[in-house]
Protein backbone atom coordinates (compact mmCIF):
# COMPACT_ATOMS: atom_id res chain seq x y z
CA UNK A 1 0.00 0.00 0.00
CA UNK A 2 1.27 3.64 -0.87
CA UNK A 3 0.48 6.97 1.08
CA UNK A 4 0.80 10.43 -0.45
CA UNK A 5 0.71 13.30 2.01
CA UNK A 6 0.02 17.18 0.60
CA UNK A 7 0.90 19.75 3.63
CA UNK A 8 -0.40 23.26 4.02
CA UNK A 9 0.21 25.44 6.42
CA UNK A 10 2.99 25.91 9.38
CA UNK A 11 6.04 24.11 10.70
CA UNK A 12 4.23 22.08 12.89
CA UNK A 13 2.28 20.82 9.97
CA UNK A 14 5.74 19.67 8.10
CA UNK A 15 6.50 18.11 11.89
CA UNK A 16 3.13 16.63 12.32
CA UNK A 17 3.24 15.13 8.57
CA UNK A 18 6.23 13.40 9.06
CA UNK A 19 5.08 11.46 12.35
CA UNK A 20 2.23 10.49 9.86
CA UNK A 21 3.99 9.11 8.05
CA UNK A 22 6.07 7.42 10.50
CA UNK A 23 2.66 5.87 11.89
CA UNK A 24 1.64 4.34 8.23
CA UNK A 25 5.38 2.97 7.47
CA UNK A 26 5.25 1.12 10.62
CA UNK A 27 1.60 -0.15 9.10
CA UNK A 28 3.18 -1.29 6.24
CA UNK A 29 2.79 1.45 3.69
CA UNK A 30 5.44 3.15 1.18
CA UNK A 31 5.53 6.66 -0.22
CA UNK A 32 3.97 7.37 -3.16
CA UNK A 33 6.17 9.86 -5.43
CA UNK A 34 2.40 11.04 -6.86
CA UNK A 35 -1.10 11.13 -5.92
CA UNK A 36 -2.20 8.73 -8.91
CA UNK A 37 0.11 5.70 -7.73
CA UNK A 38 -1.55 6.61 -4.11
CA UNK A 39 -3.70 3.94 -1.99
CA UNK A 40 -4.01 6.51 0.53
CA UNK A 41 -3.96 10.10 -0.09
CA UNK A 42 -3.96 12.74 2.79
CA UNK A 43 -4.18 16.86 3.12
CA UNK A 44 -2.48 18.25 6.19
CA UNK A 45 -4.13 20.93 6.35
CA UNK A 46 -4.25 24.73 8.06
CA UNK A 47 -6.83 27.36 8.52
CA UNK A 48 -4.66 30.53 9.26
CA UNK A 49 -5.94 32.96 6.71
CA UNK A 50 -9.28 32.15 4.33
CA UNK A 51 -6.80 31.70 1.34
CA UNK A 52 -5.04 28.87 2.96
CA UNK A 53 -8.32 27.28 3.83
CA UNK A 54 -9.90 27.56 0.43
CA UNK A 55 -6.92 26.14 -1.34
CA UNK A 56 -7.27 22.92 0.86
CA UNK A 57 -10.92 22.46 -0.66
CA UNK A 58 -10.04 23.34 -3.91
CA UNK A 59 -7.06 21.12 -4.25
CA UNK A 60 -9.19 18.09 -3.26
CA UNK A 61 -11.64 18.65 -5.98
CA UNK A 62 -8.89 17.22 -8.01
CA UNK A 63 -8.19 14.64 -5.75
CA UNK A 64 -11.65 13.40 -6.21
CA UNK A 65 -10.71 13.68 -10.07
CA UNK A 66 -7.71 11.39 -9.38
CA UNK A 67 -10.06 8.73 -6.90
CA UNK A 68 -12.60 8.44 -9.93
CA UNK A 69 -9.81 8.18 -12.44
CA UNK A 70 -8.53 5.07 -10.49
CA UNK A 71 -11.82 3.46 -9.66
CA UNK A 72 -12.18 3.27 -13.13
CA UNK A 73 -9.21 0.98 -12.95
CA UNK A 74 -10.37 -1.11 -10.33
CA UNK A 75 -7.80 0.53 -7.79
CA UNK A 76 -9.58 1.67 -4.59
CA UNK A 77 -8.57 5.18 -2.99
CA UNK A 78 -8.97 6.40 0.78
CA UNK A 79 -8.84 10.21 0.82
CA UNK A 80 -8.14 11.79 4.27
CA UNK A 81 -7.56 15.12 6.13
CA UNK A 82 -5.93 15.97 9.06
CA UNK A 83 -4.78 19.48 10.65
CA UNK A 84 -6.52 22.65 11.31
CA UNK A 85 -9.17 22.98 8.79
CA UNK A 86 -10.48 19.97 10.10
CA UNK A 87 -11.05 20.90 13.66
CA UNK A 88 -12.35 24.42 12.64
CA UNK A 89 -14.66 23.07 10.19
CA UNK A 90 -15.54 19.40 10.94
CA UNK A 91 -19.31 20.04 10.60
CA UNK A 92 -19.03 21.09 6.76
CA UNK A 93 -16.59 18.27 5.67
CA UNK A 94 -18.93 16.07 4.67
CA UNK A 95 -21.09 18.08 3.10
CA UNK A 96 -18.59 20.20 0.98
CA UNK A 97 -16.44 16.99 0.06
CA UNK A 98 -18.55 14.08 0.75
CA UNK A 99 -15.94 11.76 -0.74
CA UNK A 100 -13.54 12.44 2.15
CA UNK A 101 -12.82 9.35 3.98
CA UNK A 102 -11.92 10.56 7.95
CA UNK A 103 -11.39 13.77 8.75
CA UNK A 104 -8.97 13.85 12.11
CA UNK A 105 -7.92 17.37 14.18
CA UNK A 106 -4.29 18.22 15.00
CA UNK A 107 -4.54 16.40 17.83
CA UNK A 108 -5.60 12.62 17.36
CA UNK A 109 -4.05 11.75 14.02
CA UNK A 110 -2.38 9.26 16.50
CA UNK A 111 -5.32 7.23 16.26
CA UNK A 112 -4.85 6.71 12.11
CA UNK A 113 -4.01 3.29 12.80
CA UNK A 114 -7.63 2.17 14.48
CA UNK A 115 -9.62 4.81 11.72
CA UNK A 116 -7.97 3.15 8.93
CA UNK A 117 -8.90 -0.07 10.17
CA UNK A 118 -12.51 0.55 10.65
CA UNK A 119 -12.68 2.52 6.70
CA UNK A 120 -11.70 -1.28 6.12
CA UNK A 121 -14.62 -2.65 7.52
CA UNK A 122 -17.22 0.80 6.54
CA UNK A 123 -16.81 2.77 3.38
CA UNK A 124 -19.28 5.10 2.30
CA UNK A 125 -19.11 7.73 5.10
CA UNK A 126 -16.75 10.46 6.49
CA UNK A 127 -15.34 8.98 10.02
CA UNK A 128 -14.52 12.40 12.06
CA UNK A 129 -12.99 12.56 14.88
CA UNK A 130 -11.80 16.54 16.31
CA UNK A 131 -11.47 15.33 20.05
CA UNK A 132 -8.76 17.60 22.07
CA UNK A 133 -7.84 14.17 23.78
CA UNK A 134 -6.43 14.12 27.32
CA UNK A 135 -3.84 11.94 26.47
CA UNK A 136 -0.76 13.71 24.51
CA UNK A 137 -0.37 12.03 20.98
CA UNK A 138 3.58 12.60 21.49
CA UNK A 139 3.12 9.19 24.15
CA UNK A 140 1.81 7.38 21.12
CA UNK A 141 4.27 7.78 17.97
CA UNK A 142 6.66 5.59 16.95
CA UNK A 143 10.12 6.79 17.67
CA UNK A 144 11.14 10.04 15.18
CA UNK A 145 14.77 9.54 13.22
CA UNK A 146 16.19 12.20 11.09
CA UNK A 147 15.42 12.49 7.43
CA UNK A 148 18.11 14.68 6.75
CA UNK A 149 20.57 17.26 8.42
CA UNK A 150 17.94 19.59 9.45
CA UNK A 151 15.19 18.39 11.97
CA UNK A 152 11.67 19.85 13.20
CA UNK A 153 10.94 18.73 16.95
CA UNK A 154 7.74 20.12 18.57
CA UNK A 155 8.18 21.00 22.21
CA UNK A 156 5.08 22.59 22.66
CA UNK A 157 1.53 22.96 21.10
CA UNK A 158 -1.72 25.04 21.64
CA UNK A 159 -2.33 28.66 22.64
CA UNK A 160 -4.07 30.35 25.34
CA UNK A 161 -3.20 33.65 23.74
CA UNK A 162 -6.54 34.21 21.63
CA UNK A 163 -4.95 37.32 19.33
CA UNK A 164 -8.71 38.02 18.47
CA UNK A 165 -7.43 37.23 14.57
CA UNK A 166 -6.38 33.79 15.22
CA UNK A 167 -7.72 30.58 15.08
CA UNK A 168 -5.01 28.81 16.27
CA UNK A 169 -6.41 28.80 20.32
CA UNK A 170 -9.42 27.24 18.34
CA UNK A 171 -7.49 24.39 16.20
CA UNK A 172 -4.90 23.39 18.29
CA UNK A 173 -6.56 23.80 22.18
CA UNK A 174 -4.76 24.86 24.84
CA UNK A 175 -1.24 24.94 25.32
CA UNK A 176 0.66 21.80 26.14
CA UNK A 177 4.19 21.28 26.69
CA UNK A 178 5.92 17.73 26.79
CA UNK A 179 7.92 16.38 29.49
CA UNK A 180 11.88 17.73 29.11
CA UNK A 181 12.98 13.48 29.26
CA UNK A 182 11.11 12.64 26.18
CA UNK A 183 12.13 16.12 23.99
CA UNK A 184 15.59 15.11 24.81
CA UNK A 185 15.22 11.36 23.97
CA UNK A 186 13.39 11.97 20.67
CA UNK A 187 16.55 14.99 19.96
CA UNK A 188 19.44 12.45 20.95
CA UNK A 189 17.81 9.61 18.72
CA UNK A 190 17.53 12.37 15.55
CA UNK A 191 20.79 13.52 16.22
CA UNK A 192 22.16 10.14 16.69
CA UNK A 193 20.28 9.23 12.74
CA UNK A 194 22.01 12.42 11.18
CA UNK A 195 20.39 15.92 12.14
CA UNK A 196 23.48 17.89 12.69
CA UNK A 197 20.53 20.88 13.29
CA UNK A 198 17.23 20.70 15.08
CA UNK A 199 14.44 23.69 15.09
CA UNK A 200 12.25 23.22 18.14
CA UNK A 201 8.91 24.08 17.66
CA UNK A 202 5.61 25.58 19.16
CA UNK A 203 3.05 27.70 18.32
CA UNK A 204 4.18 29.54 21.53
CA UNK A 205 7.48 27.90 21.89
CA UNK A 206 9.05 30.13 24.59
CA UNK A 207 6.16 29.88 26.80
CA UNK A 208 7.65 26.26 27.23
CA UNK A 209 7.15 24.98 30.54
CA UNK A 210 8.00 21.56 31.10
CA UNK A 211 8.73 19.02 34.05
CA UNK A 212 12.31 17.74 34.26
CA UNK A 213 12.77 14.45 36.11
CA UNK A 214 12.26 15.55 39.35
CA UNK A 215 8.93 16.90 38.76
CA UNK A 216 10.27 20.34 38.47
CA UNK A 217 8.51 22.93 36.26
CA UNK A 218 11.52 24.17 33.94
CA UNK A 219 11.68 27.15 31.11
CA UNK A 220 12.70 27.16 27.93
CA UNK A 221 16.38 27.94 28.45
CA UNK A 222 16.51 25.16 31.05
CA UNK A 223 15.74 22.99 27.88
CA UNK A 224 17.73 24.96 25.37
CA UNK A 225 20.97 24.30 27.72
CA UNK A 226 19.89 20.56 27.87
CA UNK A 227 20.17 20.52 24.56
CA UNK A 228 23.35 21.90 23.97
CA UNK A 229 25.19 19.35 25.64
CA UNK A 230 24.17 16.52 22.89
CA UNK A 231 27.27 15.08 21.21
CA UNK A 232 27.15 15.83 17.38
CA UNK A 233 24.59 18.67 17.66
CA UNK A 234 25.25 22.05 16.07
CA UNK A 235 22.71 23.77 15.69
CA UNK A 236 19.41 24.64 17.44
CA UNK A 237 16.65 27.24 16.73
CA UNK A 238 13.37 27.73 18.28
CA UNK A 239 10.11 29.17 16.99
CA UNK A 240 8.15 31.02 17.08
CA UNK A 241 8.05 33.70 20.02
CA UNK A 242 5.49 35.50 21.89
CA UNK A 243 7.18 38.28 22.80
CA UNK A 244 6.38 39.24 26.18
CA UNK A 245 7.52 35.46 26.73
CA UNK A 246 11.07 36.23 26.26
CA UNK A 247 12.46 36.19 29.81
CA UNK A 248 16.13 37.02 30.87
CA UNK A 249 17.29 33.18 30.78
CA UNK A 250 16.16 32.58 27.58
CA UNK A 251 17.93 36.11 26.58
CA UNK A 252 21.14 34.53 28.43
CA UNK A 253 21.29 31.74 25.69
CA UNK A 254 21.30 33.93 23.01
CA UNK A 255 25.07 34.95 25.01
CA UNK A 256 26.09 32.11 26.17
CA UNK A 257 25.26 29.47 23.80
CA UNK A 258 27.17 29.01 20.44
CA UNK A 259 24.89 26.70 18.84
CA UNK A 260 21.93 28.35 19.44
CA UNK A 261 21.73 30.42 15.96
CA UNK A 262 21.57 34.00 15.92
CA UNK A 263 18.28 34.39 14.29
CA UNK A 264 15.07 34.59 15.66
CA UNK A 265 11.45 34.99 14.48
CA UNK A 266 9.55 37.54 17.17
CA UNK A 267 6.27 38.31 15.41
CA UNK A 268 5.27 42.08 16.02
CA UNK A 269 2.64 42.14 13.71
CA UNK A 270 2.17 46.02 13.84
CA UNK A 271 3.95 48.81 15.14
CA UNK A 272 0.99 50.86 16.76
CA UNK A 273 0.29 50.28 19.99
CA UNK A 274 -3.53 50.88 19.60
CA UNK A 275 -3.72 48.01 16.97
CA UNK A 276 -1.38 45.87 19.34
CA UNK A 277 -4.39 46.58 21.86
CA UNK A 278 -6.99 45.81 19.61
CA UNK A 279 -5.54 42.62 18.46
CA UNK A 280 -5.01 41.32 22.42
CA UNK A 281 -1.29 41.56 21.99
CA UNK A 282 0.10 42.07 25.58
CA UNK A 283 3.13 44.39 24.57
CA UNK A 284 3.30 48.16 23.52
CA UNK A 285 5.84 48.75 20.18
CA UNK A 286 8.25 49.85 23.34
CA UNK A 287 8.35 46.90 25.45
CA UNK A 288 9.20 45.14 22.19
CA UNK A 289 11.86 47.40 21.04
CA UNK A 290 13.73 46.90 24.64
CA UNK A 291 13.40 43.56 24.50
CA UNK A 292 15.81 43.83 21.19
CA UNK A 293 17.97 45.89 22.69
CA UNK A 294 18.39 43.63 25.17
CA UNK A 295 18.80 40.40 22.75
CA UNK A 296 21.34 42.46 20.65
CA UNK A 297 23.39 43.17 23.92
CA UNK A 298 23.46 39.61 24.92
CA UNK A 299 24.16 38.54 21.41
CA UNK A 300 25.31 41.50 19.11
CA UNK A 301 25.21 39.67 15.90
CA UNK A 302 21.74 38.84 16.48
CA UNK A 303 19.45 39.00 12.66
CA UNK A 304 15.57 39.65 13.44
CA UNK A 305 12.53 38.54 11.74
CA UNK A 306 8.68 38.97 12.23
CA UNK A 307 5.36 38.30 10.97
CA UNK A 308 3.41 41.48 10.42
CA UNK A 309 -0.58 42.28 10.12
CA UNK A 310 -1.75 44.76 7.59
CA UNK A 311 -5.31 46.14 7.65
CA UNK A 312 -6.16 45.22 10.76
CA UNK A 313 -10.20 45.97 11.65
CA UNK A 314 -9.22 50.35 12.43
CA UNK A 315 -5.48 50.33 11.46
CA UNK A 316 -5.32 54.05 10.24
CA UNK A 317 -2.41 55.13 8.27
CA UNK A 318 -0.98 56.68 11.19
CA UNK A 319 -0.93 53.35 12.65
CA UNK A 320 0.20 51.78 9.34
CA UNK A 321 3.29 54.73 9.56
CA UNK A 322 3.93 52.99 13.04
CA UNK A 323 4.37 49.70 11.49
CA UNK A 324 7.02 51.11 9.07
CA UNK A 325 9.03 53.20 11.78
CA UNK A 326 9.36 49.83 13.29
CA UNK A 327 11.18 48.15 10.44
CA UNK A 328 13.33 51.00 9.81
CA UNK A 329 14.01 51.05 13.42
CA UNK A 330 14.57 47.28 13.71
CA UNK A 331 15.78 46.27 10.39
CA UNK A 332 14.94 42.63 10.14
CA UNK A 333 16.75 40.41 7.95
CA UNK A 334 13.94 38.18 6.79
CA UNK A 335 10.33 38.63 7.41
CA UNK A 336 6.43 37.33 7.05
CA UNK A 337 3.85 40.32 5.88
CA UNK A 338 -0.13 39.30 5.69
CA UNK A 339 -3.28 40.85 4.83
CA UNK A 340 -5.79 40.46 7.99
CA UNK A 341 -8.10 38.25 7.11
CA UNK A 342 -11.54 37.49 8.78
CA UNK A 343 -11.95 34.19 9.91
CA UNK A 344 -15.40 32.89 11.46
CA UNK A 345 -15.38 32.79 15.28
CA UNK A 346 -12.60 35.00 16.00
CA UNK A 347 -13.64 38.39 18.01
CA UNK A 348 -11.85 40.44 15.48
CA UNK A 349 -13.80 39.38 12.46
CA UNK A 350 -17.24 40.93 14.03
CA UNK A 351 -15.60 44.23 14.26
CA UNK A 352 -17.44 47.06 12.41
CA UNK A 353 -14.30 48.87 10.94
CA UNK A 354 -12.74 46.59 9.01
CA UNK A 355 -10.41 47.93 6.13
CA UNK A 356 -11.23 47.71 2.79
CA UNK A 357 -9.45 45.05 0.38
CA UNK A 358 -8.02 48.17 -1.63
CA UNK A 359 -5.82 50.07 1.18
CA UNK A 360 -5.35 46.42 2.50
CA UNK A 361 -3.28 45.44 -0.49
CA UNK A 362 -2.08 48.78 -1.29
CA UNK A 363 -0.30 48.56 2.76
CA UNK A 364 0.51 45.41 2.37
CA UNK A 365 2.79 46.39 -1.21
CA UNK A 366 3.80 48.85 0.67
CA UNK A 367 5.31 46.98 3.83
CA UNK A 368 6.99 44.36 1.81
CA UNK A 369 8.89 46.62 -0.26
CA UNK A 370 10.54 47.77 2.97
CA UNK A 371 11.00 44.67 4.14
CA UNK A 372 12.47 43.24 0.77
CA UNK A 373 14.87 46.40 0.23
CA UNK A 374 16.55 45.23 4.18
CA UNK A 375 16.43 41.66 3.15
CA UNK A 376 17.84 42.61 0.02
CA UNK A 377 21.03 44.91 1.91
CA UNK A 378 21.58 41.88 4.16
CA UNK A 379 22.20 39.17 1.77
CA UNK A 380 24.32 41.82 -0.16
CA UNK A 381 26.40 42.53 3.07
CA UNK A 382 26.69 39.25 3.32
CA UNK A 383 28.91 38.55 -0.37
CA UNK A 384 32.41 38.04 0.30
CA UNK A 385 31.86 36.57 3.64
CA UNK A 386 32.37 33.45 4.94
CA UNK A 387 29.92 30.99 6.35
CA UNK A 388 28.84 27.20 7.85
CA UNK A 389 26.02 25.88 5.84
CA UNK A 390 24.05 23.02 6.24
CA UNK A 391 23.28 21.68 2.66
CA UNK A 392 19.95 19.67 3.42
CA UNK A 393 17.96 19.93 -0.04
CA UNK A 394 19.00 19.00 -3.26
CA UNK A 395 18.51 22.14 -6.02
CA UNK A 396 16.72 21.41 -9.94
CA UNK A 397 19.89 20.94 -11.41
CA UNK A 398 22.63 17.54 -11.17
CA UNK A 399 25.09 18.49 -8.74
CA UNK A 400 23.55 21.80 -6.71
CA UNK A 401 22.50 21.79 -3.11
CA UNK A 402 20.51 24.23 -1.60
CA UNK A 403 21.29 25.03 2.47
CA UNK A 404 20.92 27.66 5.17
CA UNK A 405 23.50 29.87 6.86
CA UNK A 406 22.95 30.58 10.54
CA UNK A 407 20.63 33.31 9.91
CA UNK A 408 18.59 31.27 7.53
CA UNK A 409 19.57 32.61 4.27
CA UNK A 410 19.03 30.54 1.47
CA UNK A 411 22.16 29.26 -0.29
CA UNK A 412 23.23 27.92 -3.72
CA UNK A 413 26.11 26.12 -4.46
CA UNK A 414 27.33 23.26 -6.55
CA UNK A 415 28.67 20.36 -4.36
CA UNK A 416 29.73 16.93 -4.82
CA UNK A 417 27.72 14.14 -2.49
CA UNK A 418 30.10 13.99 0.32
CA UNK A 419 28.67 17.27 1.19
CA UNK A 420 24.88 16.65 1.38
CA UNK A 421 22.94 16.75 5.03
CA UNK A 422 26.45 18.62 6.02
CA UNK A 423 28.06 21.80 7.40
CA UNK A 424 30.27 23.20 4.87
CA UNK A 425 32.30 26.83 4.93
CA UNK A 426 31.19 28.43 2.09
CA UNK A 427 32.26 31.92 0.64
CA UNK A 428 29.07 33.68 -0.79
CA UNK A 429 29.44 35.19 -3.86
CA UNK A 430 26.32 36.64 -5.70
CA UNK A 431 22.69 38.03 -3.52
CA UNK A 432 19.21 38.41 -4.35
CA UNK A 433 16.58 38.85 -2.39
CA UNK A 434 15.12 35.56 -1.45
CA UNK A 435 18.28 33.36 -1.72
CA UNK A 436 22.33 33.59 -1.84
CA UNK A 437 25.06 31.52 -3.87
CA UNK A 438 28.20 30.47 -2.87
CA UNK A 439 31.52 28.39 -3.07
CA UNK A 440 32.77 25.75 -0.97
CA UNK A 441 36.11 26.69 0.76
CA UNK A 442 38.55 24.10 0.32
CA UNK A 443 38.14 22.07 3.54
CA UNK A 444 36.33 19.23 5.34
CA UNK A 445 32.81 19.36 5.92
CA UNK A 446 32.00 19.17 9.58
N1 LIG B 1 2.06 31.92 17.21
C1 LIG B 1 2.63 32.80 16.31
C2 LIG B 1 1.96 32.87 14.94
C3 LIG B 1 1.09 31.81 14.43
S1 LIG B 1 0.19 32.15 12.97
C4 LIG B 1 2.62 34.19 16.91
O1 LIG B 1 1.88 34.49 17.78
O2 LIG B 1 3.35 35.01 16.42
C5 LIG B 1 1.38 32.80 11.86
C6 LIG B 1 1.11 34.20 11.44
O3 LIG B 1 -0.05 34.27 10.66
C7 LIG B 1 0.86 35.18 12.57
O4 LIG B 1 2.02 35.61 13.18
C8 LIG B 1 0.12 36.28 11.89
O5 LIG B 1 0.99 37.26 11.38
C9 LIG B 1 -0.58 35.57 10.74
N2 LIG B 1 -2.04 35.48 10.96
C10 LIG B 1 -2.69 34.80 11.92
N3 LIG B 1 -4.02 35.00 11.80
C11 LIG B 1 -4.20 35.82 10.75
C12 LIG B 1 -5.35 36.41 10.13
N4 LIG B 1 -6.57 36.18 10.59
N5 LIG B 1 -5.15 37.21 9.06
C13 LIG B 1 -3.91 37.46 8.59
N6 LIG B 1 -2.80 36.94 9.12
C14 LIG B 1 -2.93 36.14 10.20
FE1 LIG C 1 -2.37 32.96 17.29
FE2 LIG C 1 -1.72 34.87 18.95
FE3 LIG C 1 -1.50 32.35 19.72
FE4 LIG C 1 0.17 33.33 17.91
S1 LIG C 1 0.00 33.98 20.05
S2 LIG C 1 -0.90 31.38 17.81
S3 LIG C 1 -1.10 34.74 16.77
S4 LIG C 1 -3.39 33.41 19.26
FE1 LIG D 1 -2.15 26.79 9.95
FE2 LIG D 1 -2.75 25.33 12.03
FE3 LIG D 1 -0.26 26.00 11.58
S1 LIG D 1 -3.96 26.99 11.22
S2 LIG D 1 -0.46 27.98 10.61
S3 LIG D 1 -1.50 24.71 10.31
S4 LIG D 1 -1.25 25.82 13.56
Amino acid sequence: MKYFIKTFGCQMNVYDSKRIADILHNIGYTEAHTPKDADLIIFNTCHIREKAAEKVFSDLGRTKLIKDERTEKDLDTVIGLVGCVVQAEDGEIAKRAPYVDFAIGPLTYHRLPEILTKIGRERGTTIIDTDFPAEAKFDFLPENVSQGGCSFLAIQEGCDNFCTYCVVPYTRGAEYSRPIKDIVEEARRLVATGSLEINLLGQNVNSFHGEDENGKDRNLAYLLRQLAEIDGLKRIRYTTSYPSDVDDDLIACHRDLEMLMPYLHLPIQSGSDKVLKAMNREYTSKDYLTLIEKLRKANPKIGMSSDFIVGFPGETDEDFQATLDIVNEVKYIQAYSFKYSKRAGTPAAVYKNQVIEKIKEERLQILQDLLFSYQLKFNKESVGKIMPVLFDMKGRHKGQFLGRTPYMQNVHANLDDTYFNKIVDVKLIDATTNSLSGEIVAGKAK
